[in-house]
């Protein structure tokens, strides 16, 4: 028997009754929003097991404070929230829940290039605020996504989804930078390799599909955003830091290109913040795996990762390998 957390309520509180169903003493916190750094130190205390939201700090500071903790299963597929060095360091397993998301999220970023490119929101606005006055030739003109071209920045699995829907459902052409090259899907969807820069000047639509990492860091500066095509929307499902929001700023401002993102570099975004005055950029509040079945889905499997680390097993999702040695 151990003593673990759960560090924000489930959306399926069947996921967590495995927790004890297998004998474990777990407490759960029963909100659906993040806990603030200092309570989940509180949470943590005597605990071997957590299982942290994709938000949750988990760094050198807390992994001191805590040498109980041996286990982090976190409920989301990225884990720049994890200082995974630190955990490897003092031999914390940490898991993921790569997968089972993916589809969701590709979803979102349609939703997102489709709000972006053909001016949902601002026509939303505009209608409710009694602003339109009839048909105009020339009102809200947005782009033609079939024959346009998408540039993927990433190619994994959700680069992949968001390929396939565009390129199979709209008629797009595609783009995509990535580490390694993939001749198989190059050949199912008729994709192209290119370097990030041509992929950028090339593209109609560019989505991002990278985790977040030192190298990825503000990989979207103000030089990558000059190269972009006039009139060209950028979606950001990935992470905020990701693009180096300033240099954003600017480009929205100017209106040289448009934006759909879900991610920020601060979330929630303080009231008051630039992004929410500017028409050019499309937001949601980081809910790109929320469909239902995926939530549910990223429950079960960070509940799974824990179990089978509390049961001494490999785990299918280990983000630090390093840290694993076969129990005696
Ligand atoms: C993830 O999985 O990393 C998402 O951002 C949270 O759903």
């Amino acid at each position: 028997m151990a003593r673990v957390v759960v560090s924000a309520r489930l959306p399926d509180p069947t996921a967590a009754q495995r927790l004890r169903a297998a004998g474990h003493e777990v407490l759960l916190r029963d909100d659906p929003r993040p806990a603030a750094p200092e309570e989940l130190l509180r949470l943590t205390a005597g605990r071997e097991g957590l299982l942290a939201m994709p938000v949750d700090r988990i760094d050198a500071r807390l992994l001191d404070a805590r040498p109980e903790l041996r286990f982090v299963a976190n409920f989301g597929v990225g884990h720049d929230n994890v200082d995974v060095d630190a955990a490897t360091a003092r031999g914390v397993l940490v898991t993921n829940t790569p997968g089972v998301l993916s589809e969701a999220v590709a979803d979102h970023c349609v939703a997102l290039v489709l709000a972006a490119a053909r001016r949902v929101v601002e026509g939303d606005r505009l209608t409710r605020a009694g602003g339109w006055t009839g048909f105009s030739t020339d009102l809200l003109l947005g782009i033609d996504l079939s024959g346009a071209t998408v540039g993927l920045v990433g190619l994994g699995r959700i680069g992949t989804a968001v390929a396939r829907r565009l390129v199979l459902g709209f008629g797009m052409r595609g783009l995509y930078a990535g580490r390694s090259a993939r001749p198989q899907l190059e050949a199912e969807l008729g994709l192209r390799r290119a370097e990030l820069h041509e992929l950028l000047a090339r593209s109609d639509v560019v989505t991002l599909h990278l985790p977040l990492t030192e190298q990825t860091r503000g990989l979207i500066g103000a030089r990558e955003l000059a190269a972009m095509r006039e009139g060209a929307v950028l979606v950001n499902v990935a992470r905020g830091p990701i693009v180096d929001e300033p240099a954003l700023l600017e480009a929205l401002r100017d209106g040289r290109i448009r934006a759909g993102l879900d991610v920020f570099d601060h979330e929630p975004l303080p009231p008051g913040h630039p992004l929410l005055a500017l028409e050019t950029a499309v937001l949601t509040p980081h809910i790109a795996s929320a469909g239902r079945r995926s939530r549910a889905a990223m429950a079960a499997l960070a509940v799974h990762n824990l179990l089978e680390m509390l049961a001494g097993r490999r785990p299918p999702n280990l983000v630090n390998p390093e840290a694993w040695t076969t129990p005696a």
